[in-house]
């Protein structure tokens, strides 16, 4: 995984039309000239391919990811999109995100079988973990994630902190770093480990002092490119 630090994530969720996307992108781009990190940009899926063009149109440094993938390969699966097809797309994609599994009832099986999915297409999952006997059962599976660490994104994400466009309540920075290190202790030291869930320009740079904190997952304050780019700004002030 090409992956500078710190990696921020926008996770548009089902907001934005394309030409709020195309404007996205163009905004947030000149931002990122002087970042240091990896911005991944999510948008929903039928925005992707027109992203990945904007993208390589303008020569911006944004990495491009999906919010979800199916746990099938490529079939008759009526709305899925399978992670072969997005391969040469998206470089990431987000996995068991609290959102499928509160309105879609995604299991750990079904996350399980889509990380699988998604590192046989060589796309590195951003695997959301809202607690931690979610990450004992695909560890119960073998040393699959084991094996691949240095391939997966570890994204403590407590469904609590997630502010769901209302308002927010973030976990401590203090208890999120406990929990990205008890990740990393149960996965292995070099795990890339990440928060998510509520952050915003206000409290962004208390997260990034954390040192196991590598990187965030933004839902409301992504979907505003002028709040994401106060995001980047204050990423970089502590
Ligand atoms: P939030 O969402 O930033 O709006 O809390 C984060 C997430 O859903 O991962």
């Amino acid at each position: 995984m090409n992956n500078p630090l710190p990696a921020i994530i926008a996770n548009l969720k089902a907001s934005n039309t394309w030409d709020q996307i195309d404007a996205w992108i163009e905004n947030t781009s000149k931002e990122l000239q002087n970042f240091p990190g990896t911005v991944i940009f999510c948008p929903s899926s039928p925005f992707l391919a027109e992203s990945a063009k904007k993208i390589k149109n303008i020569g911006t440094k944004i990495a491009l990811g999906a919010q979800d993938v199916s746990k099938f390969d490529q079939g008759a699966y009526t709305g899925e999109y399978a992670a072969s097809q997005i391969k040469g797309i998206v470089a990431y994609c987000i996995v068991g995100h609290s959102e499928r599994r509160k309105y879609f009832n995604e299991t750990n099986n079904d996350t399980f079988e889509k990380i699988k999915r998604l590192l046989e297409s060589q796309i590195t999952p951003i695997l959301c973990i809202s607690d931690e006997s979610q990450l004992d059962h695909y560890l119960s599976k073998g040393t699959f994630i084991k094996d691949n660490i240095a391939n997966i994104i570890f994204a403590s994400e407590p469904p609590s902190a997630i502010s769901g466009g209302g308002d927010f309540h973030p976990d401590t920075p203090e208890n999120a770093n406990k929990v990205c290190k008890k990740i990393k202790e149960k996965v292995g030291e070099n795990a890339l480990t990440i928060y998510g869930g509520s952050i915003n320009p206000d409290n962004v740079a208390e997260f990034f002092s954390q040192p196991e904190i590598k990187g965030a997952l933004i839902g409301q304050a992504s979907v505003n490119p002028d709040d994401f780019v106060k995001v980047l700004q204050n990423a970089q002030s502590n």
